[in-house]
């Protein structure tokens, strides 16, 4: 009988309740850049992983050499939702939310955080994410319903909530700092400069910005926009807006 010590599958069983799954190469590769604790690791395809490895992210190839165990097609298949084209998946611990919530809170904020409030699309939230991570964002609050750690989110975040502090909040719960809410009805963006400890926040889909935001917020903020257009997509909007920072100096911050 395979000793469940050391069988993937029975491994991956496990701890499949408690952490998120790493779905996917890039996804794997993201999150042990950015520090996360990776229990298991599975492939269908140890070499042609290893091989991506070595061509596209040498910093991780070793640490992924030693965790990557290969199982069958079939049985990779049954540990994940569907397969995914590089035959990777791995569950990651997720950051503990004191974590979190201390690094939201320190001061003094290098980098903004961007705040989404009441979200719906699960997509959207996942390319917030990578973005708040490309561009070295403090963290992704949401407030309302949306878990911004539901697997669809992890999927579109690309393992880089392990980049940036993701956490849900009540508007009352937001850190400190100045926020400037993005609002087609606000003040032109292009005169303006963001403050690096800034919170950017941003409205729902449907609805945009929710009575309590609006009464935090400090600055009314519009992206330039032809009359007639309604308004952007949520994650363009995030991008144009941290954009917009950095170019005013802001810079990634690189630990
Ligand atoms: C899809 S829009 C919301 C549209 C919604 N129907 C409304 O009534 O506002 C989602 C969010 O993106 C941001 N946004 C979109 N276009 C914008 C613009 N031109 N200027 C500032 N913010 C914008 C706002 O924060 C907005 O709440």
């Amino acid at each position: 009988m395979t000793d469940p010590d050391l069988d993937p599958s029975a491994v991956w069983r496990r701890h499949a309740g408690p952490c998120v799954l790493l779905d996917g190469f890039h996804a794997l590769k993201h999150a042990l850049r950015f520090g996360a604790e990776v229990p298991v690791a599975v492939t269908a395809d140890r070499a042609g992983a290893l091989a991506l490895a070595e061509e596209l992210a040498p910093d991780v190839r070793d640490a992924m050499d030693a965790l990557l165990a290969e199982v069958p097609q079939e049985t990779y298949a049954s540990l994940v939702p569907r397969p995914h084209p590089t035959a990777v998946a791995a569950l990651a611990v997720r950051p503990s939310r004191a974590a979190n919530l201390r690094a939201l809170a320190h001061r003094p904020r290098r980098t903004p955080v961007v705040v989404l409030d009441q979200p719906r699309n699960l997509g959207n939230a996942g390319a917030v994410i990578r973005l708040a991570a490309g561009f070295g964002a403090t963290g992704v609050v949401t407030t309302g319903t949306l878990d911004p750690w539901h697997p669809t989110v992890v999927r579109g975040g690309a393992g880089l909530h392990f980049a940036t502090a993701v956490e849900r909040l009540e508007v009352a719960e937001l850190p400190p700092g100045p926020v400037f809410a993005l609002d087609p009805e606000g003040e032109d963006i292009r005169g303006l400069k963001l403050p690096d400890d800034a919170l950017l926040a941003f409205g729902s889909e449907r609805s945009g910005l929710s009575r309590e935001l609006r009464a935090r917020a400090d600055h009314l903020v519009a992206l330039p926009m032809r009359p007639q257009v309604s308004s952007y997509n949520l994650a363009t909007s995030v991008a144009m807006t941290l954009y917009h920072w950095s170019a005013g100096g802001g810079a990634p911050h690189v630990p």
